[in-house]
């Protein structure tokens, strides 16, 4: 038994960036996610109002916030959120948010729990906030590593299933070698729902869409299985084919074009990852400070993540029980 009384619960969840299948996923469509070095940490404490890093807010200002607090029957708390996530860049700053709020709340309440309720949990209210929503996200930034959806069953371990308006993702932890990626934040803001209903209305009214959307998941079929034999010459070419296929969709940038073009002189292979229209790109490379330059050169910024990271982490509080 902990005799420690707790006031105060944290709770970290790690970024992440799509390696491929972004979009498609949502779809049903396969996805690799791996989860990063930079993390965002909550906490929680009793209050008898709603703060948030110090400020008294409304329970509705904070979309990702309200949901998570309704669905656990609070109004009020005080939350303080540090994170090394810019928010809107791509790298998973609002699964991050809602895994590890939700974790800190669980630890709060000493509930038993394990991380599959979380994965589910902060899957809902992503789906809630953005209308429509793969489990990718939240999955990476809760088991950490690298998470597969929708891949062959031999690539990985079962983790486990979401499903939602006809759409089935069985979700698979694969190991990966610790690998290091250069980030190329765009400085423009991504907004995750509004691209995903771009593609939606796109896919509704034009058949065109929906062969985009069935040659991202088959060449991320492949990039799994390049990934699994750690074949980064053809693992890059089909990432940016990917890049491609997600541009001809409609959800890139000129500001993301540039920066992959630029990359790819030094790299196997480069694309936008997450839901696009600003945000960041990867570069898959040997020449990370190479291609840190160029990102610099080209009005990006730089950013070398490594992967092989821890998902949810309780800091300080009630562990997490299994
Ligand atoms: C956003 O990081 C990834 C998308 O595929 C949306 C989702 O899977 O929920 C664009």
């Amino acid at each position: 038994m902990n005799d420690i009384t707790y006031k105060k619960f944290t709770a970290s969840s790690p970024g992440k960036f799509i390696l491929m299948g972004e979009h498609a996923v949502v779809y049903g469509k396969p996805a690799v996610a791996l989860a990063i070095n930079k993390r965002l940490t909550c906490t929680i404490g009793k209050s008898a109002e709603l703060t948030l890093n110090g400020s008294r807010i409304a329970l509705d200002s904070n979309s990702y916030v309200s949901s998570i607090l309704s669905a656990n029957n609070l109004a009020t708390a005080s939350i303080t959120i540090k994170s090394e996530l810019i928010p809107g860049s791509g790298l998973g700053s609002s699964g991050a948010l809602c895994t590890s709020l939700l974790t800190s709340i669980k630890s709060m309440f000493g509930k038993s729990y394990n991380k599959k309720d979380i994965a589910s949990e902060a899957f809902e209210a992503e789906y809630k906030v953005q209308g429509r929503a793969s489990p990718t996200d939240t999955s990476c930034c809760t088991f950490g590593n690298g998470i597969a959806v929708n891949c062959p069953k031999n690539l990985g371990k079962y983790l486990w299933t979401a499903s939602k308006n006809g759409n089935t993702w069985d979700i698979f932890d694969i190991s990966i070698p610790k690998m290091t990626f250069v980030i190329g934040y765009t400085g423009v803001e991504s907004l995750t729902a509004s691209l995903v209903d771009k593609v939606r209305k796109y896919r509704e009214q034009n058949s065109f869409a929906e062969n985009l959307i069935d040659e991202i998941g088959n060449i991320t079929m492949d990039g799994i299985r390049a990934l699994s034999k750690n074949d980064l010459e053809h693992l890059g070419r089909l990432m940016t084919q990917n890049h491609n296929l997600l541009s001809a969709l409609g959800v890139s940038c000129r500001e993301l074009d540039k920066l992959v073009d630029a990359s790819l002189v030094h790299s196997y292979g480069a694309k936008l990852t997450g839901s696009g229209g600003g945000g960041s790109m990867i570069a898959l490379t040997d020449e990370s400070s190479k291609v840190c330059q160029i990102i610099n050169l080209h009005g990006g910024i730089p950013l070398v993540v490594s992967t092989s990271v821890e998902g949810i982490r309780i800091e300080s509080g009630n562990p997490i029980p299994n």
